[in-house]
């Protein structure tokens, strides 16, 4: 397989030399094109830091961190803006979506920003909207949807421009199971069926099930990584819960 992400020893440290927080502590990994990588950890342990740096969001204190061969870390201005806006695809916890626009209009947003032509986006927007099952709820503004179909059309947001790679912090966290459930459903669909790159970060060993490896974080340190190899979701389930307990539920007690 392609790498697609390298992470060179990164560190990411807060504060200054009275209370300083080394929030990622020498990390090292790689990711390659089509992956499905959860990252869990105790809260705490350093898991939105590391997405925040590999978005761009957040700067690293030292190293690297290359996306097809860029080294991220050294893009600023316009470059920044063009790498995250083409490259990226973000799901968060809290949806983000905007409170004045349609489904249709949020999910749009993205392609009519880069200027894209009208019948392409309409084309497009269809496209994913049907994928992610949330045709019926296009013209809705988000007060008027639930949880499960806002969550559905940030993800579809996220996916419209074709991203390298798709981010999600904690993309469940605000979900009932059964939202939760068709939502992992669509993640998985992306990632098998269209080949999208997703890196997700959850402190929920259901969630983490979905991806085919976990790296687990512990005070900013990867100590751990099981690979779900020919398991299914269940048996590889069973592993993460394993790994979990040996912690001492660290990782699924707290967000
Ligand atoms: N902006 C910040 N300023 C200072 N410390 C921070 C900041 N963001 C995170 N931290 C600290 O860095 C560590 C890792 O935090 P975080 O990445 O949010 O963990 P997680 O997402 O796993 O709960 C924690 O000790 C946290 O208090
Ligand atoms: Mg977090």
């Amino acid at each position: 397989m392609e790498p697609l992400l390298r992470i060179k020893n990164i560190e990411k440290y807060y504060g200054n030399k009275s209370s300083l927080t080394k929030a990622l502590d020498d990390i090292s990994f790689t990711v390659d094109k089509g992956e499905f990588v959860a990252i869990m950890g105790a809260s705490g342990s350093g898991k939105t830091t590391l997405l925040n740096c590999i978005s761009t969001i957040d700067k690293v204190t030292a190293g690297n961190i290359y996306l097809e061969d860029i080294d991220i870390t050294t893009l600023k201005g316009k470059e920044l803006n063009r790498f995250r806006r083409d490259k990226l695809g973000f799901i968060f916890q809290d949806f983000n979506l905007l409170d004045t626009l349609t489904g249709y209009e949020n999910i749009a947003l993205a392609l009519s920003i880069k200027g894209a032509p009208v019948s392409e986006i309409d084309e497009k927007v269809k496209y994913v909207a049907e994928e992610l099952g949330v045709t019926d709820v296009l013209e809705k503004y988000p007060y008027q949807m639930s949880g499960g179909q806002k969550q559905r059309i940030a993800s579809a947001r996220a996916i419209i421009t074709n991203p390298s790679l798709i981010l999600a912090d904690e993309p469940t966290g605000a979900l009932d199971s059964k939202s939760s459930k068709l939502l992992l459903e669509r993640i998985k669909f992306l990632n098998e069926e269209l080949s999208a790159t997703i890196m997700m970060v959850t402190h929920d060993s259901f969630t983490a099930s979905y991806s085919k490896r976990v790296l687990f974080l512990r005070d900013g340190k990867i100590f751990h990584e099981i690979i779900r190899g020919n398991d299914n979701r269940k048996q590889f389930f069973d592993k993460i819960i394993d790994v979990v307990t040996l912690l001492g539920g660290d990782v699924s007690d707290a967000l």
